[in-house]
């Protein structure tokens, strides 16, 4: 058995049992004390799939464990129940990681929960007994989503496994304290095993290894979400969401998100990878072109939701840009292999097969804003006369600079973004922070739309 790092908070463990370590409200991650010892469970949990009556709630173990979640309303657990790893029939028990799906949760409501995990000895099909059991001390919360919760959001993206921007990220996101994050896409690089996936969503080089544990999580992969083995299986670590959220015709559409939030709905879409499926250097293996047009169903269904029709605020989130207005920008549909001299890159900049089949049903919809991501440089869009929605690039990773070595360059509008969305007002005011400058970048106000 590997051992894997594991996190110890030393704060935590010189916390009194009881409500005495139970998390504020609107208290976000801590700053925590890392260290490496042998225990079972080794990740604080991280919240998942933000929902009006289900959360997923996921963290790493070091041995063979039957993972669990005690949850209740009570702050000190008095009422809670036991959900267990996996679903109908037999637990989920493994090595690596723990899903536990809570279902069945009322809308806006705050619950309260620790993780726990019996070690599993198991030698074949009759021979298996529990060696011994261990609970995270401490009691997290979160609130499940719904009209009446708070409509603040924030988003990250393109992280690409760099602990720096990360880190300055999850420190702004535990400050603003918002009810969601959505991680809009490029979390990975290239990902070939479980072991690295876990690195970056449970275990990241961080000193707010709780960044998740009361903050819940919405995730639009981008590109690089699919490449790697496996990436093939993110859902192994960043579950689907729950299937009873959409129709059997859209069992497959596990990312897709549509979500009301107070007065603002958001939605989730997937504009998959950024080279055809025809690219020779996909040999086949990627089916991105008939995922985009299942999500145009699934759309259609969710924007006539009566609580996402109604929402005063309607905000797409997806990772690559569904605009671009730069002639040299490639929009993903040059076939057969992507590559034009017309074009400064040879991989899709902008997605222009996703605008035409999405953007007519978010403009039907009222849709204001579409937050994207990819281009590793923050801007923004206004809306035109033509184009109802405003659309937000965030930055990447870079820090100020492109390239390593000699080619390194100063890039001062290179810099990582929180965007945040909360409602002011009456109106939706998007904030764009600038992690490199410690400074708000931009504020934008959209109104209602009835
Ligand atoms: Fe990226
Ligand atoms: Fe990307």
């Amino acid at each position: 058995m590997k051992r894997r790092d594991f996190i110890k908070s030393s704060t935590l463990l010189a916390m009194a049992t009881g409500m005495g370590n139970v998390a504020k409200a609107n208290e976000g991650s801590h700053i925590q004390e890392l260290s490496h010892e042998g225990k079972l469970i080794t990740s604080a949990p991280m919240l998942q799939n933000y929902a009006t009556t289900s959360m997923g709630i996921a963290f790493a173990v070091s041995d063979m464990a039957n993972g669990y979640v005690l949850v209740g309303e009570q702050p000190d657990l008095s009422d809670a129940h036991k959900v267990l790893c996996g679903g109908f029939r037999t637990t989920d028990i493994n090595d690596r990681v723990q899903q536990i799906r809570l279902t069945g949760l009322k809308p806006s409501t705050t619950y309260y929960y620790k993780i726990g995990a019996d070690r599993i000895e198991y030698k074949g099909g009759y021979s298996m007994k529990v060696l011994n059991t261990e609970e995270d001390e401490h009691i997290y919360h979160f609130t499940t989503a719904g009209e009446r919760s708070k409509a603040h959001f924030c988003v990250i993206n393109d992280t690409h496994v760099r602990w720096e921007p990360f880190g300055l990220a999850i420190n702004k996101i535990a400050e603003l304290s918002p009810s969601c994050v959505i991680w809009n896409g490029d979390a990975s690089n290239v990902e070939e095993t479980i072991e690295a996936q876990m690195r970056i969503f449970l275990t990241p080089e961080t000193k707010r290894p709780d960044y998740a544990a009361s903050t819940p999580y919405l995730f639009c992969p981008g590109n690089h979400d699919s490449r790697g083995m496996a990436n093939r299986h993110l859902e192994k670590v960043w579950m689907f969401r729950q299937p009873e959220e959409r129709q059997s015709r859209d069992w497959d559409l596990g990312r897709n998100f549509a979500i009301r939030m107070g007065d603002v709905a958001l939605i989730g879409l997937d504009t998959a990878e950024d080279k055809l499926d025809t690219n020779p250097i996909f040999a086949g293996l990627f089916t991105s072109a008939p995922y985009r047009k299942a999500q145009v169903h699934w759309l259609s269904d969710a924007l006539s939701k009566p609580e996402i029709a109604n929402a005063p605020f309607l905000v797409a989130f997806c990772h690559i840009p569904l605009f671009d207005d730069n002639p040299r920008s490639n929009p993903g549909d040059i076939a057969p292999a992507d590559s034009d001299p017309n074009y400064n890159t040879d991989f899709a900049m902008w997605q222009r097969t996703c605008a035409q089949l999405w953007t007519p049903l978010l403009e039907q919809a009222g849709c204001q804003l579409i937050i994207t991501a990819h281009q590793h440089r923050y801007q923004y869009f206004a809306p035109t006369p033509t184009r109802c929605w405003a659309q937000i690039i965030g930055g990447g990773p870079e820090m100020g600079f492109t390239g390593s070595g000699d080619n390194r360059k100063e890039a001062p509008d290179r810099f990582p973004t929180v965007i945040e969305g909360i409602i002011v007002d009456g109106k939706l005011q998007v904030n764009i922070h600038n992690l490199l400058t410690g400074k708000l970048q931009d504020s934008f106000n959209f109104s209602p739309k009835h």
